[in-house]
C-alpha cells in the first residue's frame, strides 16, 4: 500500500526494472513481460521510461505480450490497445518491434488468433512477469464476471458495466464503444511466474475488497490471484478504503 498515485507507478517500475536486470537476459534468454493498457499502469509506464533513458534498465531482450484488444477497431484507432501501447511506451524505449505482441482484433479468424497467441507464449517458456490493472468489477485483462478460473485467450463480450467504465474514451458514447474484445484467459495469467497488479483510486475499493478478502469467484476474477505463488498488488490508499 501506497500514500498515493505516484508512489504507486514509481514502486511498480522499480520493481519491473529490478525484476529484469535480477533475469538478466539476453537474445537466447529473453525475459517475457505481460503488459497492460488502461489509466493505471500509466504512472508506471512513464516511470519505466525514464529508467530506460537513465539506463538503468533496458528492453533490448524483453518480449513482450499484452492482455488484450478490442474488436473491430482498426490498428490505428487512438483507442485501440495497439494505438495506447505504442504513443505511452513502446515509442519511447528501446524495444525492438519484433519482440511486441498484441491479440490482433481485426484477424479473420479470431479464434485461430487467440489460439496463436497462447501457442507462442508457450514456446517461449511461458510470461516471467504479468503486468496488469483491474476493471471496477474486478475483471483482469477483459475477463469479465462470470469468466472461467481456468480461461484462455478468447474473445470475450464486454458487459454493461465495462462498456460504460470505458466509454469515457469514446466521447463518454456507449455506442462507439466495441462490444466485444480479445483477452488472455485467467489460466493465461495464473500460468505467469509472477504478477503484478496495479490498483488505484476509490472507485476500485470495492473489487480490491473482493479480490482479497473475498473467496475465490469467478464473479470477481482477481480473487483467482490469491491462488497463485508469487502475485503482488500494488495500491494506494484511496482503493484500501473498503478493506
Ligand atoms: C480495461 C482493460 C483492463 C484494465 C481496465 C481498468 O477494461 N481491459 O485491462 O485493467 O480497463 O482500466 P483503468 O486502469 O483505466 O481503470
Amino acid at each position: 500500500i501506497q500514500p498515493n498515485y505516484e508512489n504507486v507507478s514509481r514502486w511498480a517500475a522499480n520493481y519491473v526494472a529490478a525484476r529484469i536486470n535480477e533475469f538478466n537476459p539476453t537474445e537466447e534468454k529473453p525475459f517475457i513481460l505481460g503488459l497492460p493498457t488502461g489509466s493505471s499502469p500509466l504512472g508506471m509506464y512513464r516511470n519505466l521510461i525514464d529508467l530506460n533513458k537513465k539506463g538503468v534498465v533496458s528492453f533490448k531482450n524483453v518480449i513482450t505480450f499484452n492482455m488484450d484488444e478490442y474488436i473491430g477497431l482498426p490498428k490505428d484507432h487512438p483507442e485501440s490497445y495497439h494505438s495506447f501501447m505504442w504513443n505511452n511506451f513502446f515509442n519511447h524505449i528501446d524495444i525492438k518491434p519484433e519482440n511486441v505482441n498484441i491479440l490482433n482484433g481485426n484477424a479473420e479468424n479470431p479464434e485461430e488468433e487467440c489460439a496463436r497467441y497462447e501457442e507462442k507464449i508457450k514456446s517461449l517458456g511461458g510470461i516471467d512477469l504479468f503486468l496488469g490493472g483491474i476493471g471496477p468489477d474486478g475483471h483482469i485483462a477483459f475477463n469479465e464476471p462470470g469468466s472461467a478460473l481456468t480461461s484462455r485467450t478468447r474473445v470475450k463480450t464486454l458487459t454493461h458495466d465495462t462498456i460504460i467504465a470505458n466509454s469515457r474514451f469514446f466521447n463518454n458514447d456507449v455506442n462507439l464503444v466495441p462490444k466485444t474484445a480479445l483477452t488472455v484467459g485467467v489460466g493465461t495469467v495464473m500460468d505467469a511466474k509472477s504478477v503484478l497488479i496495479i490498483v488505484n483510486g476509490h472507485n476500485k475499493a470495492r473489487a480490491l475488497r473482493h479480490g482479497v478478502e473475498g473467496g475465490i469467484s469467478q464473479m470477481w476474477t482477481i480473487s483467482t490471484l490469491q491462488m497463485h505463488p508469487k502475485s503482488i498488488i500494488v495500491c494506494d490508499d484511496a482503493a484500501t478504503d473498503e478493506l
